[in-house]
């Protein structure tokens, strides 16, 4: 069985953290969604793992090779323009050739991992088999629609009218019977060839197409609160650890992780909290639920239930809370006078301010 990880697009819904960097990098708990991917695609036993890439295929490259994936044997695979998930299976049947795989996208997060779906699938072999979650928001996402004794009858791209709440998760496992339905459909409104309509083409064809319906999902659906609630329950797992320097005028409270090289200094620190390598925290508040990656610099602020993106730095400001934060970012307190907010935010930013 082989993995085919889809890491190309665009991000459009993560502005303006997407604007500069890969979607698939998007951090949670300090380490790309994609990451998670690959590490549960090697813990359900599979090795052979092609990548899709895009026009961020440097930066991605680059993130995997230095990820520490060396048990991987990765093949990179690049996609000339965003033409659709059932394009990326017909440029990738080479590396494909007659094995069942798993594909899975690059921006989605399965809390638990995929080990038991593929061993039941490994088991079953049905043509497909694919992975449901109820949201609130249908039309987002490719839709499902089941008989009463859980079939799936029909499925539906991004529809106006959903005719459920039950989205197709971006995890997708097939027999080599998916490559003749790429080759046989044709582009839908949006120009893309979509899985979705491959899968539909099978379960036409009354093929064996199956679900399980699973809870525990994340995908940049553009929310901000959704990015906060994942970063929130993976933190809760988080080995506790102190790899860096923490002062004796520092408290540090529950689950709370320090990396090589960061340096705590007279603050208090009530987890779960990540701090990464190199950070710096003087004299400030960090709580609950809070990632503040490599190389970030807090000073005599408070923050919580917050992401930080690498190299940003908050000084003197108090309190930040529920915000996601960019990369090299600055947030300071405006000078006294005049009595101003003073912005420089990038497109697509969004800021609410308490004055
Ligand atoms: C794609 C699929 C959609 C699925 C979603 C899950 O959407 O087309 O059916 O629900 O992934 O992440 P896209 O990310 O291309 O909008």
């Amino acid at each position: 069985m082989k993995a085919l990880v889809l890491a190309g697009g665009t991000g459009s819904r993560l502005r303006p953290i997407t604007h500069t960097s890969a979607k698939q990098l998007v951090p949670v708990a300090n380490k790309p969604v994609l990451f998670y991917v690959l590490e549960s695609i090697a813990e359900a036993g599979i090795t052979e793992v092609g990548i899709v890439l895009g026009d961020t295929a440097e930066e991605i490259r680059t993130a995997v090779e230095r990820g520490g994936f060396g048990d991987l044997d990765i093949t990179y695979i690049p996609q000339s323009a965003p033409l659709g998930l059932a394009h990326a299976v017909r440029i990738a049947k080479d590396f494909l050739g007659d094995d069942d795989f798993v594909m899975y996208l690059g921006d989605n997060f399965i809390i638990g991992g995929i080990t038991d779906l593929v061993d039941e699938f490994r088991v079953r072999r049905p043509d497909a088999q694919i992975l449901l979650t109820r949201v609130p928001d249908p039309t987002a996402f490719g839709v499902a629609e089941l008989d009463e004794t859980g079939n799936v009858v029909g499925l539906e791209e991004k529809p106006e009218k959903p005719k459920s709440d039950l989205a197709l998760v971006g995890v997708y496992l097939f027999t080599p019977a998916v490559h003749e339905a790429v080759r046989a459909i044709t582009p839908s409104w949006r120009g893309e060839l979509e899985i979705t309509d491959a899968i539909q083409w099978l379960i036409d064809r009354h093929r064996d197409v199956r679900s399980t319906t699973i809870s525990g999902y994340w995908k940049d659906t553009g929310n901000v609160v959704d990015m906060l609630e994942v970063n929130r329950t993976v933190l809760e797992s988080i080995e506790p650890l102190v790899a860096g320097e923490v002062d004796e005028a520092t408290e540090i409270v529950g689950r709370v992780r320090i990396d090589k090289g960061a340096v705590v200094r007279r603050s208090r620190i009530v987890g779960p909290v990540i701090i990464g390598p190199d950070a710096e925290v003087t004299g400030s508040y960090v709580g609950p639920f809070t990632s503040i990656s490599e190389e970030c610099r807090i000073e005599d602020s408070e923050i919580e239930f917050s992401i930080v993106l690498p190299g940003s730095s908050i000084t003197g400001v108090r309190r930040v809370e529920a915000s996601l934060i960019g990369r090299n970012v600055e947030v300071t307190p405006a000078p006294r006078a005049p009595a101003a907010h003073r912005l420089i935010l990038g497109d697509h930013s969004k800021v609410q301010i308490s004055s």
